[in-house]
């Protein structure tokens, strides 16, 4: 079977959208992790956060990682926290593919500029959240690369065609 393709990334770099348009040009399955989590919960991020807690909600993307540790052709857009746990690291690396939309803070601050589903970035000063969370994630996203693609100034259709390029699509 293929390997996954695994989209890693902060929140609002487009791994959804990304994954979305890749499933139907490769005709592979799409699994949106966050998602996924929603529809099984019967709640949103928001109020699995709310109520269960942060940690309940790791422990749910733990649990999910270590089902795509085999190949199976999927597309997966991770969480922007997946990457928090080594664990899910080597699950994802284990079944495919690891792509890192890599994004500027202000493109991630622009795409999110109407967003309230992120409980990380709630309330007061989004941008300093974004930059602070950004700063402490930046690391751990490059390391667990494989391929990293810059779409701080790609719109869909070229970030779509740098895959294909980087993947030999
Ligand atoms: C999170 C990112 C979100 C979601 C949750 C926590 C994070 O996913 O899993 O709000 O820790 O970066 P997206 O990257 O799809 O926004």
């Amino acid at each position: 079977m293929k390997r996954n393709i695994v989209l890693i990334g902060f929140m609002g770099s487009g791994k959804t959208s990304v994954g979305k348009r890749l499933s139907i040009n490769l005709k592979r399955e799409f699994i949106d992790m966050d998602d996924f989590i929603e529809k099984r919960e019967g709640m949103t991020v928001n109020e699995i956060f709310e109520k269960k807690g942060e940690q309940s909600f790791r422990e749910m993307e733990r649990e999910l990682c270590r089902r795509f540790a085999v190949p199976k052709g999927k597309i997966i857009a991770t969480g922007g926290g997946v990457i928090k746990n080594a664990e899910n690291v080597e699950n994802l690396k284990k079944g495919g593919v690891i792509v890192y939309l890599s994004s500027s803070p202000e493109r991630i601050a622009y795409n999110l500029r109407f967003d309230n589903s992120r409980p990380l970035l709630a309330g007061e000063n989004k941008e300093k959240k974004i930059a602070a969370l950004m700063e402490e994630r930046k690391g751990l996203y490059e390391n667990c690369a494989d391929i990293t693609i810059d779409v701080s100034d790609m719109n869909l259709d070229g970030t779509l065609k740098e895959i294909y390029r980087a993947l030999d699509l």
